[in-house]
């Protein structure tokens, strides 16, 4: 039978597809990532991306009433990686199937390196398929890491044929792909890392993961440019989506799950990458706030919560007279609009006038803020920077601010103002709404505010 090839063009970002080309994709909104791939329609009986071996456990699967149906906890490994294991949910959970995705360099192989290392030295069999590196760049790495983990299984290669042979023959606990963008299936007739690609892989390590029972860990690069398709194209087929995230000139990442059917997503892991690999940092707002500097004006230290982690992070500020026609604003780890936002409620409700002066936001450390619990530290850097006068060291402060200078009640305080009195803070400054939820915390000063002038007041008389 005669095969006809029939051309399909796909988002590389978010794996839309469309039977013409666009400029823009109606699912993701991103610009020129449509690709055209030639699809060869399957023979009819091969198999397709729907139910890992499915025809032949017919007679067998049949439903089970929810209580027949056992987990014990010791279906989950831990990896000896705290900060990894408390974004799984707890560990990785047997035939489960994990997509760890991030920029290139970011440390997702490093990551998995170290995994596989403590797995092996727990007595797990470990396969490790690079499609990327030699077998030396790895060994090379794994030098870097120590440890003594002589038992893994290192393979290079990128034909998926291959690689299931090698997987039914060495029945491993745990396969790393590393990465998905490289592995090749000769069943699907277009290149490594198109979308078509991309989805068969997963789809055969999914079939090998759950009829199995083999945890299968799938790294996959996220591209700016959408020469390869990214990994959100996979996102709805894995268990657990992680993102590794940070800034590049910084060292410390954040690894943060987007999905997950094993646990929650609101945790992340920090770690900070050294010469010997990945380190956990367990006291993340004493990493965050160790360079800052004593008695500088336009610094004041706010607290994130993250999952269910208060963090403290210093904003910074650097407002100056402009020899520009047009002022610059700059916001490096928030939103640009959120500053200007502020800027705007500052100098309508505090009457400071912003017009002649450029301004700098800064999230010092490379973190992103993600919640509109700083507005009022950045009110206050911006305004501790505008007249050259310090807030003090050990002051706290955080709230959400409104269009009328208002100053609302957010999530979590008493976790923020207990991580504030952790670290040692004498004082802090936060929505008069939010104390009656912290009205057990004593031994730290606490300073209740209805409005961004009384924390003006509050701060400096
Ligand atoms: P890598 O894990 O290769 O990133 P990815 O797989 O996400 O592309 O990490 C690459 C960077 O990490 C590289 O620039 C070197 C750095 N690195 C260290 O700083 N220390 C180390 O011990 C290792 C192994 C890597
Ligand atoms: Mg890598």
């Amino acid at each position: 039978m005669a095969k006809s090839v029939k051309s399909v063009f796909f988002c590389q970002e978010c794996g839309y597809e469309s039977g013409k080309w666009m400029g823009q994709c109606p699912a993701c909104h991103a610009w020129n990532t449509f690709v055209e791939e030639k699809i060869q329609p399957a023979a009819p009986g091969s198999k397709g991306a729907a139910g890992f071996g499915a025809s032949r456990r017919i007679s067998e699967n049949v439903p089970k009433k929810l209580s027949e149906i056992t987990f014990s906890e010791d279906e989950r490994t831990g990896t000896r990686i705290g900060e990894l294991d408390r974004v799984l949910g707890g560990g990785i959970v047997r035939g489960s199937l994990v997509l760890i995705g991030g920029d290139p360099g970011i440390g997702k192989s490093t990551l998995l390196l170290q995994m596989c290392h403590h797995l092996t030295e727990m007595g797990r069999k470990v396969l490790y398929i690079s499609g990327e590196e030699s077998l030396q760049q790895i060994k090379m790495r794994a030098n870097r890491l120590g440890g003594n983990a002589g038992e893994l299984l290192l393979l290079c290669e990128t034909d998926l044929e291959v690689i299931q042979n090698e997987i039914a023959k060495t029945k491993p606990s745990l396969v790393v792909i590393d990465s998905i963008q490289t592995m090749y299936s000769a069943d699907v007739n277009s290149a490594p890392g198109s979308v078509t690609q991309v989805r068969e892989a997963t789809a055969v390590l999914l079939r090998i993961a759950k009829s199995e029972g083999i945890i299968v860990f799938i790294v996959g690069h996220v591209t700016k440019d959408g020469s390869v398709a990214g990994p959100r194209v996979l996102e709805h087929m894995v268990d657990t989506v992680l993102y590794f995230e940070g800034e590049n000139h910084a060292s410390y990442r954040v690894l943060r799950a987007v999905k997950n059917r094993f646990g929650s997503t609101n945790e992340i892991g920090v770690f900070e990458m050294a010469g010997d690999g990945l380190r956990e940092v367990e006291n993340p707002s004493e990493y965050m706030l160790s360079g800052k500097p004593e008695g500088a004006s336009g610094a004041v230290v706010t607290c994130q919560v993250e999952g269910s982690r208060p963090i403290l992070l210093e904003i910074q500020a650097l407002v100056s007279r402009t020899s520009f026609n047009i002022p610059r604003r700059t916001a490096t780890g928030m939103d640009y609009n959120r500053v200007n936002l502020l800027i705007a409620v500052l100098e309508k409700r505090i009457g400071c006038d912003l017009s002649s002066f450029d301004a700098y936001v800064n999230i010092a450390g490379g973190i992103r803020i993600g919640e509109p619990s700083a507005d009022l530290a950045v009110i206050l850097a911006l305004l501790s920077s505008y007249t050259d006068k310090e807030i003090g060291d050990r002051v706290m402060v955080f709230g959400e601010v409104g269009l009328s200078g208002e100053v609302r009640a957010v999530t979590q305080a008493a976790a923020r103002v207990q991580e504030a009195k952790k670290l040692g803070f004498e004082k802090v400054i936060m929505p008069k709404a939010n104390l009656k939820n912290v009205k057990e915390i004593s031994g730290i000063d606490l300073i209740a505010v209805n409005t961004v002038k009384e924390a003006v007041k509050g701060v400096w008389g």
